[in-house]
C-alpha cells in the first residue's frame, strides 16, 4: 500500500523509518518531510492544510492511507474531509481533536466526568480575569484556550506576571481570545502516557518523560523538547490502572457520547503527586521527541497498528515492545528557542556509522545542492535503545560528538532522574 505522512519533524521521520521497515508498505510520500525522510521516501512540497490539493495528489499517486503527525491538520478537520473518501486517515476527527485544540473543552469534559485535574476558572474578559486574580493565591497557571505551539502556558508567581500574561492573551498573541483559563498550580513530577485507539478499543503505546527547558538541570526557556527518556520512572501497575480508569476511559466515553470518532494516538500529559495522577493536558498525536524515543522500542509492524485502527479492529492486533530503555537527545541550532541561524551546513552526517540499536531522526534539515543544511531550531534527534539508560546516553553523546556540528547545542543531562552520575 502507498502511504502518506503529514509533517516535517523528527516524529514524522521516525514514523517514516518504521513504516519503511514494513513489507506491507510499498511507497511513502511525506508532506513535506525533511532531509531524513528524503532518503527513504518521496518528499512532496504541498501545503497539507489544503485538503483538496492533498486529496487530488493522493488520488494521482494511489495513496491509500494518510498518517497525520502534527495537531494542526487534525484540529482543522483533515479526518472529516476524507471521511467519505477511499483514503483512510490515521488520526482523530475534528470534534475529538478539540481535546488538544481547546483546553477549555477538555476542562469541561474533566468537570463533567470527575476526571482528576487542577482546579480551574474560565474568564470571559480582561477585567473579569484581573478581578479574579486580585483575590487569588500564587503561583497560578494562565493558559490561552487554543493551539499555541506550546507557548500559550504561563506559570505566574505573582499578580504582575499574571496580568502581563492575561493582557498578552486577550490582545491576541495566540489568536482571537474570547476566554482564558486560570489553573491551580500542580506540584509533582510529570509523566507522559500514550495510547493508540480505534474508537472502540485502546492499547498502551509507551510512557516517557521529556525535558522541555533549554538548559541543563531543567532551567531556562521552554522549548519544543530537548530530549526524552522512556519508559517513565514513575509508571507502575497501580498508577497505570488509575490513569486508565479515572482519566482515559471517561474521556474516550465522553468523546463517543459527543459523537466524535477517535482513531489515532492520544498523548496524556500528567502530573503525578503522591502516586495520584492529575491530567495536565491531552495532545491528539504522538509527542515530539517522545515518538522518536518510543518507536524504536516497538516490535509490532507499525503499519499493522495503523491499519487495524483505521478499520476499527485494534483488538485483533497485539502490540509488543522490546524490554529496552530508550534515550533521545535533540541537537538544536545555537540560540534556539530564541534567535538562531538557518542554512548552516551539516557535514559528514552520512559518514556516521550507526549500530542497530541507534538512530538519527532528522527534524529541521533540508537537502540542498551543497548538502544537508539546518532549517529549524530542533535539527537532529539522536536515539539509542539498550538495557540501561546510562549506556543509552553515553552512546548518544558519543555520536553527537563524532558529528561535531559547530552550530549545534544539546543537553548532556537528558534522563538525569534515571541516571545517577
Ligand atoms: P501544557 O501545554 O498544558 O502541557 O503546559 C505546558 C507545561 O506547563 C506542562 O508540561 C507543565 O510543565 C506546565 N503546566 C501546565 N499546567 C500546569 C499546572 N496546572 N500546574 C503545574 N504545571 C503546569
Ligand atoms: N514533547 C512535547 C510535545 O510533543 O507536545
Amino acid at each position: 500500500m502507498n502511504v502518506g505522512i503529514i509533517g516535517s519533524g523528527g516524529r514524522e521521520h521516525a514514523i517514516c523509518y518504521m513504516l519503511n521497515k514494513s513489507k506491507k508498505v510499498s511507497k511513502i510520500f511525506c508532506f513535506p518531510g525533511n532531509a531524513g525522510t528524503d532518503l527513504i521516501a518521496q518528499n512532496v512540497s504541498l501545503d497539507p492544510d489544503n485538503f483538496y490539493k492533498l486529496e487530488k495528489y493522493c488520488m494521482e499517486k494511489n495513496i491509500k492511507m494518510l498518517v497525520v503527525g502534527p495537531e494542526k491538520p487534525l484540529v482543522n478537520g483533515i479526518v472529516d474531509h476524507f471521511n467519505d473518501k477511499s483514503i483512510k486517515v490515521f488520526g482523530p476527527d475534528k470534534l475529538s481533536s478539540k481535546l488538544e485544540g481547546s483546553k477549555i473543552f477538555t476542562k469541561k469534559i474533566c468537570q463533567e466526568n470527575n476526571i482528576p485535574t487542577s482546579k480551574f476558572k474560565i474568564c470571559d474578559s480582561l477585567n473579569e480575569t484581573l478581578d479574579y486574580l486580585k483575590n487569588s493565591y500564587f503561583p497560578l497557571v494562565i493558559k490561552a484556550d487554543g493551539l499555541a505551539s506550546g507557548k500559550g502556558v504561563y506559570i505566574c508567581k505573582n499578580f504582575d506576571e499574571a496580568k502581563t500574561a492575561t493582557e498578552e492573551i486577550f490582545k491576541g498573541k495566540f489568536g482571537v481570545a474570547e476566554q482564558i483559563l486560570i489553573e491551580e498550580f500542580l506540584d509533582g513530577e510529570e509523566m507522559s502516557y500514550f495510547i493508540v485507539t480505534d474508537g472502540k478499543n485502546y492499547k498502551f503505546f509507551g510512557s516517557a518523560q521529556d525535558h522541555k527547558r533549554i538548559g541543563e538541570g531543567d532551567t531556562g526557556k521552554n522549548t519544543g523538547g530537548m530530549g526524552c527518556y522512556s519508559p517513565s520512572r514513575l509508571l507502575n501497575e497501580k498508577l497505570e490502572l488509575k490513569i486508565k480508569k479515572r482519566i482515559i476511559e471517561p474521556t474516550l466515553n465522553a468523546i463517543n457520547e459527543y459523537g466524535g470518532v477517535y482513531k489515532g494516538f492520544l498523548y496524556v500529559g500528567l502530573m503525578i503527586k503522591d502516586g495520584e495522577p492529575f491530567l495536565i493536558e491531552f495532545n491528539v498525536r504522538m509527542g515530539d521527541p517522545e515518538c522518536q524515543t518510543i518507536l524504536p522500542t516497538v516490535k509490532t509492524d507499525l503499519m499493522d497498528i495503523f491499519k487495524s485502527c483505521c478499520e476499527g479492529k485494534l483488538n485483533e492486533t497485539k502490540i509488543s515492545f522490546f524490554e529496552s530503555k530508550s534515550i533521545c537527545i535533540v541537537l538544536c541550532s545555537k540560540g534556539y528557542p530564541e534567535k538562531f541561524e538557518k542554512n548552516i551546513q551539516i557535514k559528514d552526517l552520512d559518514q556516521l556509522k550507526l549500530l542497530e540499536n541507534q538512530n538519527i531522526f532528522h527534524a529541521g534539515t533540508l537537502k540542498t545542492k551543497v548538502g544537508i543544511v539546518s532549517n529549524g531550531g530542533r535539527v537532529l534527534n539522536f536515539v539509542s535503545t539498550t538495557d540501561d539508560f546510562s549506556k543509552c546516553r553515553i552512546e548518544v553523546i558519543s555520536l553527537i560528538k563524532k558529528l561535531n556540528w559547530k552550530n549545534g547545542y544539546f543537553r548532556r543531562d537528558i534522563g538525569h532522574k534515571v541516571i545517577k552520575i
